[in-house]
């Protein structure tokens, strides 16, 4: 089918979108009559549960299995996004992992999963993307507060991993200018999702508005950086935190 440019559906591929704050922006996006692809990596049940809800409301939506830890695996995943949507207006990178420890005795096997996923994986994902964009398009990492508060003894790993991505969409942001792409990226503070399982009411005691976001909390501002409200804004970090303290 032929579109005229302001009828076209928009499309948008989102690392790590089966769970948590990933799936709540598919959800948001395809409210917004995207059609979307997103990733997983080790539950096709709750990828295939955010797919069929969309796809239920009438929407476009599809699942592809790819580790974000696997350079060649985020290439195909870009391949097949574009293959089933076209050029990609929207690339949300989404997928990260959590492992805690002490520096004193962290675990150099977690230590090769956060570094493969939350950095190689963001960096090899916004390269395979780029040229699958449309020009106008718009790459939003989902980095976290934790790039910039003190956090919480244990999260030094963690921490470091969202302080490059933060570090990275500066500069980035600068190479994909001649394209109009923007590219920036998302700290959330404590969210409800599955990683933050049991530490709810830990968190909300040095959450200075005492709520934890909501993964829709998030969805929302990358709906905002989606939009043409958000056209000049690039290289930034916007950290949605309650204003976290330790
Ligand atoms: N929750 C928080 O408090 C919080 C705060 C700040 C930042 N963040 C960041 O926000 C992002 C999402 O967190 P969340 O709380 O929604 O986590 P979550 O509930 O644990 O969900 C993680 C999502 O990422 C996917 N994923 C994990 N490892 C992957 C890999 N190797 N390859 C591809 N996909 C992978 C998961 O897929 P499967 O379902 O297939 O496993 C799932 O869709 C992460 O980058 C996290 O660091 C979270």
């Amino acid at each position: 089918m032929t579109y005229a440019a302001s009828e076209r559906p928009r499309t948008a591929l989102i690392f790590g979108g089966s769970r948590g704050i990933g799936a709540a922006i598919a959800k948001r996006l395809a409210e917004e009559r995207f059609s979307v692809a997103l990733t997983y990596v080790s539950r096709p049940d709750k990828a295939r549960e955010v797919c069929d809800g969309i796809s239920g409301t009438g929407g476009t939506a599809v699942a592809i299995h790819a580790d974000s830890g696997d350079p060649a695996a985020i290439r195909r995943a870009v391949a097949e996004a574009t293959d089933q949507l076209g050029l990609l207006d929207v690339v949300v990178i989404n997928a990260g992992v959590l492992r805690l420890g002490s520096i004193e005795s962290f675990n150099p096997d977690d230590l090769d999963l956060l570094l493969n996923v939350n950095i190689r994986g963001v960096f090899l994902a916004m390269q395979a993307s780029t040229a699958a964009m449309r020009d106008g398009g718009r790459i939003i990492t989902i980095g976290s507060n934790t790039a910039i508060r003190t956090g919480a003894a244990g999260g030094s790993a963690y921490a470091m991993t969202k302080a490059a991505v933060a570090s990275l969409v500066k500069t980035a942001a600068l190479d994909l200018t001649p394209r109009q792409i923007t590219v920036n990226n998302l700290q959330p503070g404590p969210t409800a999702t599955d990683m933050t399982a049991g530490m709810a009411d830990w968190l909300k005691e040095r959450i200075p508005l005492r709520r934890l976001n909501s993964p829709d909390d998030i969805a929302s501002a990358v709906s905002f950086l989606a939009g043409n409200g958000a056209s000049l804004i690039t290289g930034t970090s916007i950290t949605i935190d309650g204003g976290y303290v330790l």
